[in-house]
């Protein structure tokens, strides 16, 4: 029997480590300049919680969970995102009781059911961040700074940035009425999916796929020209921030773009999406948006919070496709070639050498060149040679694979030559 990984998976081998390293590491230095503080919760949590966090007519809870029944009879779901998940905790664990905001990151696996494509996979990995407890546009001028240094400390260029308000409640309601009352006077030009979609989330219409909607789309009414109170106040305050923005960043750009919604239900306000200059949106490298009613919904005390959420996988094929550079994986500082009798004597220095902090691998037991080749092959700073004559004389032979690598007797034992390794500078 020949067994497959799931379709939408991935096994990332050793060769593409470096890249998960540059998207990981980058993250958590970008979320520590920020102030942001690791969390993890759960790989699978109560169905419930997508189900009214993420909202059950969301493309996502509708088709995309992977939910099942365990052994206790209890509704599980395989995280589709970690923002539900993030202020689940927040209110669990009391997090309120902290001084707010309460600055949070995660990197971690999510499931969601979609047709495998191009950076659009079942298990895919998030780096997110939430910032929780604070209503202010410093704020969300804040997590789009993060989202933008980070595409920038990765070196990836031409990414746009579009941000969009979707209101409050409030002015929601009349502004989902005209734009329904717009799109029901065109309808007929309207194709099939759209006529659908207008009638379960009429939002959704505007970031529609289709091109015949598209151009329907942009003559549709703003949101932002019904925001009203405070959410317009927030607003203002936040594009002159975002302007401000340049002088820290002389790079950075936005457009406001009236067809940018989002695909989940608990977003207020501002929203905003990262994408490479020439994608179509399955291109989104960073998405998020401030979800002040999500606390209340999830059954939690009224909690304004924001944060983002960016595709690792989408970030390495952008790393990838603009050729940027990862640091190429070290290989041990040793390997042990060992001929005749010595391989005992060979595991034994392999274990000495180990132990004072020098990486190393005892080569497989054939003969001597296919041991070098191995040495090479494992990218080896040096090699160790013993024989039985090196083993009777208490000397072993000590290669350099680096440049210009030389070749010397040392004494056999492990710290003469972790000493010697250490000398070269070849560690
Ligand atoms: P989202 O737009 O559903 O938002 O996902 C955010 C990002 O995750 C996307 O822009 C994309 O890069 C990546 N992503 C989503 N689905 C897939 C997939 N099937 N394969 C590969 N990558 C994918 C959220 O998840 C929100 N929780 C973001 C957020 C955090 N909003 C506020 N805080």
């Amino acid at each position: 029997m020949n067994f497959k990984r799931p379709r939408g998976t991935a096994d990332i081998l050793p060769d593409d480590q470096p890249y998960w390293g540059k998207v990981y590491d980058t993250a958590r230095k970008v979320a520590h300049q920020f102030g942001y503080r690791r969390i993890d919760t759960p790989t699978f949590e109560d169905t419930n919680l997508f189900e009214r966090g993420v909202g059950n007519e969301t493309d996502i809870v509708q088709k995309e969970m992977y939910s099942f029944e365990d052994h206790g009879g209890d509704m599980i779901t395989l995280r589709p995102e970690g923002t539900a998940s993030v202020c689940r905790a927040y209110i669990e664990n009391g997090l309120h009781n902290q001084p707010q905001p309460v600055r949070l990151y995660y990197a971690a696996a999510m499931y969601r059911y979609e047709r495998p494509q191009a950076g659009r996979v079942r298990q895919f990995h998030q780096f997110g961040v939430e910032a929780i407890g604070d209503p202010s546009p410093e704020v969300d001028a804040e997590v789009i700074e993060l989202g933008w240094k980070y595409i920038a400390d990765l070196g990836i260029k031409n990414v746009t940035l579009r941000i969009n308000s979707l209101g409050d409640a409030e002015g929601r309601a009349d502004y989902i009425n005209d734009l329904d009352k717009y799109f029901l006077g065109v309808v007929d030009q309207l194709p099939k999916v759209d006529q659908d979609r207008l009638k379960r989330a009429p939002l959704r219409v505007l970031d529609s796929k289709a091109r015949e909607t598209q151009a329907i789309a942009n003559a549709a009414p703003k949101s932002v020209d019904y925001i009203t109170g405070e959410a317009k106040e927030h607003w203002e305050a936040l594009l002159v921030l975002l302007d401000n923005l340049k002088q820290a960043y002389p790079d950075f750009s936005y457009t406001v773009d009236h067809r940018l919604v989002r695909g989940l239900d608990y977003y207020n306000r501002t929203v905003f999406e990262f994408e490479p200059a020439e994608s179509g949106s399955q291109g989104t490298l960073i998405a998020g948006g401030r979800y002040d009613p999500l606390m209340g919904i999830l059954g939690g005390q009224e909690t304004p919070g924001i944060g983002f959420a960016g595709g690792l996988e989408r970030l390495i094929l952008e790393l990838k496709k603009q050729e940027l550079p990862v640091n190429s994986t070290k290989g041990p500082d040793v390997v042990v070639v060992t001929l005749g009798d010595a391989r005992a004597a060979g595991a034994a220095l392999a274990s000495g050498l180990r132990a004072t902090e020098v990486s190393t691998v005892l080569a497989p037991k054939r003969s001597m060149k296919a041991q070098m080749r191995y040495a090479n092959q494992q990218n080896a700073s040096n090699v160790v040679i013993l024989g039985d004559r090196e083993v009777e004389n208490g000397v072993a032979s000590v290669k350099s694979l680096g440049e210009g690598g030389g070749q010397s007797e040392v004494a056999l034992d492990a710290a003469s030559i972790a000493e010697h390794v250490r000398s070269n500078g070849n560690q």
